[in-house]
């Protein structure tokens, strides 16, 4: 069994997991209808990862007799410029999410929940791949140059 302020705070992480996902909608959307067809695919699909992170949150807390609760979602930002400046944006989220999560850690710590500690690190390991993968995209979107750009919009758009 959780306690009642971890259960609350994990509950305010999968709302947050779901801003995520709406953010990246949101990307996908403005990305697409710029034309770029493989930017906004990807998008897309990190919509669905942050989906997938609320839900095995829910599942957890089912698992450990915790509520999970479905809360109401701000509304996303929406229009930006370049892809560069859309992927900049990716990497800023993504660290302030790992913020988010070693905050979570920390309660987890202080309510002495080992075994949700050991749950949270899983994406604290995840954090480390999802800052690393929007700062790669940056870094070649700066090398890619004009024509590059085509080239990284196909290649993107080929994440399964
Ligand atoms: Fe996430
Ligand atoms: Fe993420």
């Amino acid at each position: 069994m959780m306690t009642e302020k971890l259960q609350q705070a994990i509950n305010e992480q999968i709302t947050a997991e779901m801003w995520s996902a709406n953010l990246y909608l949101s990307m996908s959307f403005y990305l697409q209808k710029e034309g770029f067809d493989g930017f906004a695919h990807w998008m897309k699909k990190q919509s669905g990862e942050e989906t997938e992170h609320a839900c095995m949150m829910a599942d957890y807390m089912i698992k450990r007799g915790g509520v999970p609760k479905v809360d109401k979602i701000d509304v996303v930002p929406q229009g930006w410029g370049s892809p560069l400046e859309v992927f900049e944006h990716v990497y800023k989220h993504e660290c302030h999410v790992s913020e988010l999560i070693d905050n979570l850690v920390r309660v987890a710590s202080a309510e002495k929940d080992n075994a949700t500690q050991d749950f949270l690190w899983g994406f604290v390991r995840e954090q480390v791949e999802e800052e690393a993968t929007a700062q790669s995209i940056v870094d070649k979107i700066k090398k890619a140059g004009e024509a590059g750009l085509f080239f990284m919009d196909a290649k993107l758009g080929e994440r399964k």
